[in-house]
């Protein structure tokens, strides 16, 4: 099944990706559903929306910190530098990540959509101005505020019942819909928009590969399903890729 993937990967030139928490479930980072999920400890109305902040920005500071840390000490596996290796065999190669913990950046990945942020990064929670004085540690007791409007800084990640980083899904639909192989990737393929942009490939004519130990509601409509680690798969497809190359 690997072969025919690496086969129609050589016939084609444009290609994308939409990666969630299990690309980075191989380095360490919690995923949100399934057994060690992160919203089945936590409850996500108290700590990633914006209702949630102003009500007790202190609990989500202490939260966010907290995931800031762990992802701090990570680094990328096998799967993002798979995946930024794949990037070379297309003329045009998209990675669209739900992903707010920058491994893809990290592995070198050279076009990324980032559509739920980055927990690096920092912003005003009234004006969005970005906050971007690094030499401030943001303490849950003493969050700072905007220079431009005197707003709290929150993290710059997308929180729920909010619109995604204008652009970004635009043109991650725009990828979807013009590519000619589509990969999602350690997804649950539940949260919108997000989850629509493999059905949306599908439905333009791409042809569809899933790489999930778990089904997800898009496994009956993909064309190829792996059910395993990206870890383990991605490295395998990007070797047979490399020694086709080799053998001309
Ligand atoms: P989920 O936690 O919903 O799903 C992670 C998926 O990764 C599951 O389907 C697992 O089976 C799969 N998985 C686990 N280990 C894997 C591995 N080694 N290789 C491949 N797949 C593996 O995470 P997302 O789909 O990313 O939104 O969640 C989507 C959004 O929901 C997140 O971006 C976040 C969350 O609420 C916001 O914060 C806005």
């Amino acid at each position: 099944m690997i072969e025919q993937v690496a086969q129609i990967i050589k016939n084609v030139s444009r290609g994308a990706v939409l990666t969630g928490a299990g690309i980075s479930a191989e380095s360490g980072v919690p995923t949100f559903r399934g057994k060690e999920g992160l919203w089945g400890k936590f409850r996500p109305e108290e700590l990633a929306t914006m209702d949630a902040f102003m009500a007790n920005p202190k609990m989500v500071w202490e939260w966010y910190n907290w995931r800031r840390e762990l992802m701090s000490k990570v680094k990328p596996n096998a799967g993002h530098y798979a995946l930024r290796d794949l990037a070379e065999y297309f003329d045009n190669f998209t990675l669209i990540t739900q992903n707010v913990d920058n491994l893809h950046f990290e592995a070198g990945s050279p076009d990324i959509i980032e559509l739920h942020g980055n927990i690096q990064r920092n912003k005003c929670a009234k004006c969005e101005k970005p906050f971007e004085d690094e030499s401030v540690e943001i303490l849950p007791d003493a969050i700072p505020a905007c220079d431009s409007c005197g707003g709290s800084i929150r993290p710059d990640v997308v929180w729920f019942g909010e619109m995604l980083p204008s652009g970004a899904i635009e043109r991650a639909f725009f990828e979807a819909e013009h590519s000619e192989i589509f990969f999602s990737i350690g997804t649950s393929a539940l949260v919108h928009p997000a989850a629509s942009l493999p059905m949306v490939a599908k439905q333009s004519g791409a042809t569809l590969v899933e790489i999930n130990p778990e089904v997800t509601e898009l496994s009956g409509m993909a064309d190829f399903r792996f059910a395993c680690g990206a870890g383990e798969i991605l490295p395998q497809l990007v070797e047979l890729l490399k020694e086709d190359r080799t053998n001309g």
